[in-house]
């Protein structure tokens, strides 16, 4: 690509710097020796925010119920192949006290999305169990859904101080073809938007490589996350799942994952270097594509990690998609293992820190 090495410096000295066009021009890149540049420019602009460091959120699989049927995801709805599990309060419990002894510092509950008052209360009360749990000093997000404004507040009232919502994609036209037609888009962005109004650090993301999705929409994608002023961001490649109607005749071969590995480390890197001080996750799905898939998104300017805590009699039947990593390795074997990895690429773990988004203090301080 001619100029290349201008565009990034361009990018990396200031953020938005980038057109529609040049985004697509970067999340196209596929020669070695470009791809390096890239990544290079990304993870200087990831250094210079966040430091070599990588910031850890446990994340705690609560449960698989969902009143979703998303035609990609291996828990929807009509997905009658999968035992369904919700944990009790005290499984919960149980696993935030391993995200404290393990010293990750954030957590994240997530879960299939249910909407009912019990429910509600139900993460009322975990959400006040935490707080006493770990002295109000542990970063807490939740990525439960949409849900009313009302309930949204609730729990943030009660602790909450993050929330993950993935878009899954800014392109109405391909939204409306992955969802049922209940599955509103303009919905999805009102809670976004609740979520800023109710005070929470608001994350939201996309899949990379969706059938029928563009470079063109990733780009979009990427203003999307600028149009609303996010703090957090968390995206993976679209893994096929075969019990999907997505899923269910995509041949998952080398040649699959090693492009949308490419185009998942792309993403990540034009993000970084678009928006500069958000969090950006190096996500499992990442991991799935490559054993060092993570590290790979380090690389290439994410700066968090959100190691899986849950238990693991659990994690079979929280496959969002298939070859999901660490099914059987506990959390204390997770735990060693990432900071290995982590250490053989120069960085190190922020032990015990919520690691919020710089983001999130900058437009509190604006
Ligand atoms: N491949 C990759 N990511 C998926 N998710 C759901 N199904 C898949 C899949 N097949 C992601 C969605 C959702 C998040 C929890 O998991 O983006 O928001
Ligand atoms: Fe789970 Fe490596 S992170 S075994």
């Amino acid at each position: 690509m001619n100029g290349l090495s201008t565009l990034l410096e361009r990018a990396s000295a200031r953020r938005h710097a980038l057109s529609r066009d040049e985004l697509v021009a970067l999340l196209g890149l596929a020669a070695p020796g470009e791809i390096a540049a890239l990544r290079a420019a990304a993870y200087a602009v990831k250094v210079r925010h966040s430091g070599r460091l990588v910031s850890l959120r446990g994340i705690i699989e609560m449960g698989n119920v969902c009143a979703k049927d998303c035609y990609y995801c291996g828990i929807r709805k009509g997905n009658d192949c999968v035992g369904r599990f919700e944990l009790d309060e005290e499984a919960v419990l149980r696993a935030v006290r391993r995200n404290i002894d393990l010293r990750y510092g954030s957590l994240v509950l997530q879960s299939g999305e249910i909407a009912s008052e019990k429910h509600t209360a139900f993460i009322e009360r975990i959400l006040r169990k935490i707080d006493e749990l770990g002295g109000g000093a542990i970063g807490v997000t939740l990525s439960l859904g949409e849900q009313s404004e009302e309930t949204y507040a609730r729990w943030r009232a009660a602790g909450a101080h993050r929330y993950l919502l993935r878009i899954e994609t800014s392109s109405p036209e391909l939204y409306a073809k992955l969802h049922p037609a209940d599955h509103s888009f303009e919905r999805r962005v009102d809670c976004l938007r609740l979520l800023r109004k109710c005070g929470y650090q608001v994350g939201s993301g996309v899949m990379s490589g969706l059938p029928g999705q563009t470079l063109d929409d990733l780009a979009g994608d990427i203003l999307f996350f600028r149009d609303l002023d996010l703090d957090m961001i968390g995206m993976g490649p679209y893994i096929p799942h075969h019990d999907t109607p997505l899923g269910r005749d995509i041949p998952f071969t080398p040649d699959y994952a090693a492009d949308h590995l490419r185009l998942g480390l792309n993403m990540i890197a034009a993000t970084r270097l678009f928006l500069h001080d958000v969090n950006i996750a190096s996500t499992t799905a990442l991991q799935a594509l490559a054993d060092d898939g993570r590290e790979q998104g380090v690389l290439a300017g994410a700066n968090v990690i959100m190691p899986n805590i849950t238990d693991t009699e659990y994690r079979r039947s929280y496959q969002l998609y298939e070859n999901k990593p660490c099914l059987d390795e506990n959390a204390e074997q997770c735990r060693f293992c990432l900071e290995r990895r982590l250490a053989a690429i120069g960085e190190t773990i922020n032990w015990g820190a919520r690691g919020d988004s710089p983001h999130y203090a900058a437009r509190l301080g604006e």
